[in-house]
């Protein structure tokens, strides 16, 4: 059983059951509680595993960190810093939902678990003008739900789209302090979700695919070759300082991705902030552009939750209606398994 319990704690509403509401301060903030080792059941890799392997499509190298990173963290009794992945690629290719699946194996209810907690930016944070506080609510958030439950998990999507000053918010709660104001973050669990760096990691899977080489061959220095040659030949880098750097580096603005419509907004945030400056993040997880194979594993697995036997028709009718790119060769879904379920809805409407 991989599963964590924490505490029943009453902590009122959870922040994202209310879409734009401000964070409630809870009437009386929960008090630090020190952390008791061995609150949770000995955790094994097998359900998550398990589940990256049959659910996650055409990801090795997410499905290889996250495992490793995930596992060993929660293995580990004294984390000297909360784990942080941050996630990137391409549109509708896993992200959120190996979220949901880190989550679902870590607590029961997974997203809709007490102690999970989903941001998203345009959604929670839209106003700049608001920055000032948006921040005292997301920093009373983090530490009241902290204070209950030393392993929360807290989530930022479009962390590309997230204000600057709102992510140097959090970065106390991401460093190595035994305590912050009396609380210890060290068990707690941040995931950032990205398109930043799509392009490049993009442009690594279309270089294989292009000189006949497999897919699963792409190995993590191969995107991180791509998004940075020289901060990668640093040999005395230890893992999680040069993961730091190469976000550092692929976010170089003197080199900006080609189409920077699909990461509108990277300059507002992620870059400036000294989340990275301060190797603060520990695992890079890039997600590969997903191919019309990976498609028809989407579509099987939407028609098999319907509850309709396979028919394998449709699902070749249903992958060939996406689009995909380069418009020459087509080997990629520009919206990855995004869509493909509402286009399945016509073969069954009628
Ligand atoms: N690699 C994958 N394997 C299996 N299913 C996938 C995969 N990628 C996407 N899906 C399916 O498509 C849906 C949409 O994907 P998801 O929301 O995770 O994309 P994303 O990477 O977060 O995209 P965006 O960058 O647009 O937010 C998922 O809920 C899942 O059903
Ligand atoms: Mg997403």
């Amino acid at each position: 059983m991989f599963r964590l319990t924490c505490p029943l704690v009453s902590l009122g509403p959870v922040y994202h059951e209310e879409l734009n509401a401000p964070i409630r301060r809870n009437k009386e903030e929960p008090k630090a509680r020190p952390l008791r080792v061995g609150d949770t059941e000995k955790p094994e890799p097998e359900p998550l595993q398990k589940d990256l392997d049959n659910k996650l499509f055409g990801q090795h190298l997410a499905k290889k960190i996250i495992l490793n990173a995930v596992f060993g963290f929660i293995n580990n009794p004294k984390p000297k810093k909360p784990l942080t992945l941050s996630l990137h690629g391409w549109t509708g290719t896993g992200k959120n939902f190996v979220s949901k699946i880190i989550a679902e194996n870590i607590y029961e209810g997974g997203l809709n678990s007490d102690y999970v907690h989903l941001f998203v930016a345009t959604l929670h944070f839209p106003h700049a003008s608001n920055i000032t506080l948006y921040k005292d609510q997301l920093q009373l958030w983090i530490r009241g739900n902290v204070s209950a439950c030393a392993r929360s998990i807290f989530i930022f999507d479009e962390m590309d789209k997230m204000h600057a000053g709102l992510i140097d918010a959090i970065k106390p709660f991401l460093d190595y302090y035994d305590l912050v104001d009396g609380v210890s973050y060290q068990k707690a669990i941040f995931i950032f979700l990205s398109n930043a760096g799509a392009e490049r990691i993009t442009d690594v899977a279309l270089d294989f695919w292009r000189s006949g080489k497999q897919r699963e061959d792409i190995k993590l220095k191969d995107i991180e070759h791509a998004l940075s040659v020289s901060v990668f030949n640093n040999k005395n880098k230890t893992e999680s300082s040069y993961v730091a750097q190469a976000g550092l580096d692929f976010l170089d603005l003197s080199d900006p991705p080609a189409s920077a419509s699909q990461n509108a907004g990277i300059i507002g945030g992620f870059w400036h902030s000294s989340l990275i400056d301060r190797n603060l993040i520990d695992y890079f997880v890039p997600f590969l552009p997903l191919e019309y194979k990976h498609l028809k594993m989407c579509i099987r697995v939407e028609m098999q939750s319907r509850g309709y036997e396979t028919n394998e028709d449709i699902v070749s009718r249903v992958a060939e209606e996406m689009t995909f790119f380069p418009k020459e060769e087509r080997v990629f879904s520009d919206k990855g398994c995004k869509t493909v379920f509402t286009k399945l809805d016509y073969y069954y409407d009628d």
